[in-house]
């Protein structure tokens, strides 16, 4: 059930039942058994969890929490004015539906490497960095595309107007990724998360012109074969897409039917009316 929660739910839910089991052993088995027993809570639960940084996430909350509250100066005792302002400061920078889709992990300088070879584009094709965050991804590209009109989308609105500025070559502009129309762009970059990827199959399927190409950072097309793959450096991975969705040389791989997502369902039902 947890892997199904659209995150951050899962981490809260995680964080919620660690204190729960806090304040239930406490009196039982004592204050450093009950917050070893909740920690160990944390630990299983963020078992379930991927990424490994939501991982980590769901299992540091509950000791961190507790350090925020006990530890030396203790953050109990700061203003709620602040951390009322804290939360709005984050609520600014990370809008609740951008963070659904994913935080902000920029694209390594590096991460995009031989992807110019692998997919090639005509000078003036124009590219979009869906969900560009502060503009790591564009520079990536403009690295391998350095004659291609760049562009950016980006949810929130602190994100957008720094990415502004650190890419004055590209336009960027506020827009809701999954609203825009994408047929215009000859290649998508995508640096989202696992859950959006169905989606973006769907969308890149339906909208993306033939021989475009979508690019995804780190996780796969569900139920198909990418046109090019590869691991590393570090431990990124690349996957490439041309389009059509499931054309020559992108084969369609087997979808076990009681995972199938709704997104999975549309783009299997597309490829099969092709
Ligand atoms: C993992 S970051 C990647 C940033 C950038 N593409 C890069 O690679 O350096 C994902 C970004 O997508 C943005 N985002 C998430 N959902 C979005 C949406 N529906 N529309 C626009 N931006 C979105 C987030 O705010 C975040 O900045």
């Amino acid at each position: 059930m947890m892997r199904r929660l659209p995150w951050p739910a899962p981490a809260l839910l995680a964080w919620a039942g660690a204190w729960l089991v806090y304040a239930a052993l406490q009196s039982t088995l004592g204050p450093l058994a009950a917050w070893l027993a909740a920690c160990f809570l944390g630990v299983l639960a963020s078992l379930l969890a991927t990424p490994w940084w939501r991982r980590l996430a769901v299992a540091a909350g509950f000791p961190l929490s507790c350090l925020m509250l006990w530890g030396p100066g203790g953050l109990a005792a700061i203003s709620p004015w602040l951390w009322l302002a804290a939360l709005g400061l984050l609520a600014l920078v990370y809008p609740l539906n951008a963070w659904r889709d994913a935080p902000l992990f920029p694209t390594p300088a590096d991460a995009l490497q031989g992807l110019a070879d692998a997919a090639p584009l005509p000078d003036g094709a124009a590219v979009l960095d869906a969900g560009c965050g502060l503009g790591d991804g564009l520079r990536a590209l403009r690295g391998q595309y350095p004659q291609a009109r760049l562009n950016g989308m980006e949810w929130s609105w602190p994100l957008r107007w720094l990415c502004a500025l650190r890419c004055p070559w590209a336009r960027v502009r506020r827009a809701d990724i999954w609203l825009a129309d994408w047929s215009g762009y000859q290649m998508v970059y995508l640096f989202q998360r696992p859950e959006s990827m169905g989606r973006a199959a769907v969308k890149a399927a339906t909208e993306l012109p033939e021989g475009a190409w979508l690019v995804s950072l780190d996780f796969a097309l569900p139920g198909v074969e990418p046109s090019w793959q590869r691991q590393g450096p570090g431990r990124h991975s690349l996957w490439v897409y041309r389009m059509p969705l499931g054309g020559a040389g992108e084969a369609v791989v087997h979808v076990p039917e009681p995972e199938e997502t709704p997104y999975e369902k549309a783009l299997r039902e597309l490829q099969e009316r092709r």
